[in-house]
């Protein structure tokens, strides 16, 4: 327990969101630890934290599955130890590593919660492996699996692909037997991609990517696109899908959007996407999209049998999440900085 006492009350450090603005708002406080309260909560101790770019959206006030604007505590995701449970929880005791999936609360030493947001850590996983696979890889199976229905042999198209969502995207769509092409916005990104076996990888920053994607399909299209970005990667990914393709969009990396600055307002409007139907129904072409943290509040027993099902199926094809740098809980303005800058390749995640 590393909290202090201040006040007879313990403190614990936390990342609390006090004010939109720069990564350079970000600080630690000391907050109250936090208890089991109800007879469903399990209390963490937690020892990493992913980082998500939902939480720099957050931070800039553009994202709305949070709990309020400002005065909560970020993080979406976290490894650690069980400390306490209540009396109705049977699936874990007290030393269990487990996995934190929730869309706040994890930058901090504890988390108290409700037992449906909590799952047994990945036996052959580290625990800094652990806090960097629910927010990417859960997304990325249920992009692949539920929601465009992959097949053996098809190909996919993934967006910002040496992001952490697109890592993890790229590497189950691979085990699963896909043929595909990603995008990055630098050479390193590109030589990441490489090695992470995508069989075609292009810069879009100074290649237009749909021209290769046509070429690379013989003019058919892409079966499949996972899409985050927005704008015209959005406009020119729905230009090389092919006919009975399907569309998966996440969300919206490139959105700038400042509601005090009017110069941000057309450009926002420009980038985000929208469907003409009657388009997708003259190519045959589906545009699915969703939210991994809402699924869990609305379909929280589905959502725990693809975890499952997903679990077995990292264990079986030997995959783990790459993470690429462990910054001190102190460093989060440094940390949100990187991948905001787009330095990241891979997971980023927070050493509590
Ligand atoms: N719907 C869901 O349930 C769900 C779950 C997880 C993530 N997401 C969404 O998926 C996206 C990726 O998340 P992540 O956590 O994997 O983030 P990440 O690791 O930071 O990846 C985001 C990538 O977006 C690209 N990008 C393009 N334009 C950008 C811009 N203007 N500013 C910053 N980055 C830009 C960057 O790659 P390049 O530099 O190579 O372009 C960057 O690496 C985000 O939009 C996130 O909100 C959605």
């Amino acid at each position: 327990m590393t909290g202090l006492v201040l006040n007879g009350e313990t403190t614990l450090k936390a990342v609390v969101l006090d004010k939109i603005g720069r990564s350079d708002v970000l600080q630690i406080k000391k907050v109250p630890k936090p208890d089991v309260t109800t007879s469903d909560e399990i209390l963490i101790n937690l020892k990493y934290s992913g980082i998500n770019f939902a939480e720099i959206l957050a931070r800039r006030g553009l994202y709305k599955w949070v709990p309020s604007r400002t005065g909560f505590i970020l993080g979406m995701e976290g490894a650690g130890i069980v400390e306490k449970v209540g009396s109705g929880v049977t699936d874990f005791n007290k030393g269990d590593p487990v996995i934190v999936a929730r869309g706040f609360g994890c930058h901090a030493e504890y988390i108290s919660l409700d037992k449906k947001y909590v799952f047994p850590a990945i036996p052959q996983y580290t625990l800094q492996q652990n806090a960097a696979f629910s927010g990417s890889f859960l997304t990325a199976y249920i992009a692949l699996v539920q929601m465009a229905r992959v097949r053996v042999g098809e190909t996919i198209l993934v967006q910002a692909a040496a992001g952490a969502l697109g890592t993890a995207t790229v590497l189950l769509a691979k085990a699963l037997g896909l043929k595909v092409a990603g995008t990055a916005s630098s050479p390193e990104k590109i030589d990441f991609l490489r090695k992470c076996g995508v069989d075609v990888a292009i810069n879009y920053s100074n290649v237009k990517f749909k021209d290769m994607i046509l070429e690379w399909t013989n003019f058919k299209g892409v079966d499949v696109i996972l899409e985050s970005v927005g704008g015209e990667v959005y406009r020119n990914s729905l230009q090389c899908l092919s006919p009975m393709g399907r569309l998966v969009l996440v969300g919206l990396s490139s959105v700038r959007f400042n509601k005090f600055n009017p110069l941000t307002w057309w450009p926002t409007y420009k980038l985000i996407p929208r469907i003409n139907l009657l388009n997708m129904l003259g190519r045959s072409q589906g545009i699915l999209a969703f939210h991994v943290g809402r699924l869990l509040d609305t379909s929280y027993t589905e959502v725990r049998g693809i975890f499952e099902e997903l679990v077995d199926f990292v264990s079986q094809y030997q995959i783990t999440p790459h993470i690429e740098r462990i910054f001190p809980l102190e460093q989060i303005a440094g940390a949100h900085h990187f991948i905001e800058s787009r330095q990241s390749m891979g997971k980023v995640i927070l050493e509590i």
